[in-house]
């Protein structure tokens, strides 16, 4: 059967780390409530000369050398953000010309927190339709230029970055690898819980996140449990069969929360919340790269991945790696 393969991974964090203490120093917060709400220590922002596109690019070259290939093999980039260089063109077609790309397709989806997820889903639909053999699915941002710097109560939880997957299309046998199963949804009801508010259509401006924490911790942690529970069963696998889970990391809470319910210890659960803070569409692979190349995660592991972010969007994936 044709599946999409993972064949490898690469990673980018900005320069510039900053501290809860030196956030501390610019609004009224603490490193103290910081970490005790969020399990956040410090996150990476983006500087001068640092956009979406650039950390992006700068994953996808690690991806390519972390894979053996290089751009001339790649047909297909499918990139995750909600922080674009610019309205358009995509973020996507900026990263194919730096890579010394050209002609095959190249393009954004908009999914938030899940925007990697839903750029995974979408590839690995391509890849196994056969309109592409080789993909690389990017999930980049940089959340510092759309918070509000004077709200407490957001600025502290994001970072930026970005983090990228080389897919191949393969013929593989039933127990072999790729990604086994996936399962993407989203509910509009609940657009006003997390949202920007501004954009070219609307306001003329970039606008600034908005966030009704309480709200989204309380909907993360019951459809997260719900949407694994359904790639389990679609796959036919036990919770038991999972050696690890790479969840969007928003908050150390929503992690433990969301293993609890599938009764996964955290030793199986890849964290990077407390170093990333909230990279939205970069951190799930940001934290898969970090336990692919420190040797945690290995071939022939049964590894799920899951997001949830504005819209409501939500997702999980079961890869075999
Ligand atoms: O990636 C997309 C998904 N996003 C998420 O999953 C985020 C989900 N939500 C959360 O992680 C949590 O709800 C937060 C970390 C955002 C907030 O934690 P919480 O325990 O729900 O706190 P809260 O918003 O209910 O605020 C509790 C108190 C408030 O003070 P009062 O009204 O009780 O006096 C806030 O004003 O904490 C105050 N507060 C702060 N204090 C110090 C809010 N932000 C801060 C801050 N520093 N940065």
């Amino acid at each position: 059967m044709i599946r999409s393969v993972f064949k490898g991974s690469g990673s980018a964090l900005p320069k510039t780390c900053v501290t809860n203490d030196e956030l501390a120093q610019r609004v009224d917060t603490s490193d103290e409530w910081i970490r005790e709400r969020t399990g956040i220590t410090q996150r990476y922002i983006a500087g001068e000369g640092e956009t979406t596109s650039t950390l992006a690019v700068e994953a996808a070259r690690k991806a390519l050398e972390n894979a053996g290939m290089t751009i001339a093999d790649i047909d297909l980039i499918v990139l995750g953000t909600c922080t674009p260089d610019v309205t358009f063109p995509a973020t996507a077609t900026i990263v194919q010309k730096e890579l010394g790309g050209s002609g095959f397709p190249a393009f954004d989806v908009a999914a938030v927190c899940s925007g990697f997820l839903y750029a995974l889903g979408t590839a690995d639909s391509m890849l196994r339709g056969g309109m592409a053999k080789n993909a690389l699915v990017i999930g980049a941002e940089t959340m510092s230029r759309i918070l509000d710097w004077e709200d407490r109560a957001t600025c502290v939880l994001f970072g930026d970055g970005a983090g990228a997957f080389v897919l191949s299309a393969e013929d593989v046998a039933e127990d072999g690898p790729g990604i086994l199963g996936s399962q993407l949804h989203a509910d509009g009801e609940y657009k006003d819980m997390l949202y920007v508010d501004g954009g070219p259509s609307s306001t003329q401006t970039v606008g600034h996140l908005r966030m009704k924490g309480r709200e989204v911790f309380r909907h993360a942690v019951t459809n997260l449990a719900q949407v694994l529970k359904d790639v389990l069963e679609k796959t036919g696998y036990p919770a038991s069969a999972i050696d690890w889970v790479v969840p969007h990391q928003a908050n150390f809470r929503i992690l433990d929360a969301t293993a609890r319910k599938l009764g996964l210890g955290m030793d199986k659960v890849v964290i990077t919340v407390d170093r990333h803070a909230n990279t939205s569409a970069a951190s799930v692979p940001l934290a898969f790269d970090e336990a692919w190349r420190d040797g945690r995660i290995k071939r022939g592991d049964l590894v799920m991945l899951e997001a949830m972010g504005g819209g409501f969007t939500w997702g999980a994936s079961l890869l075999r790696v």
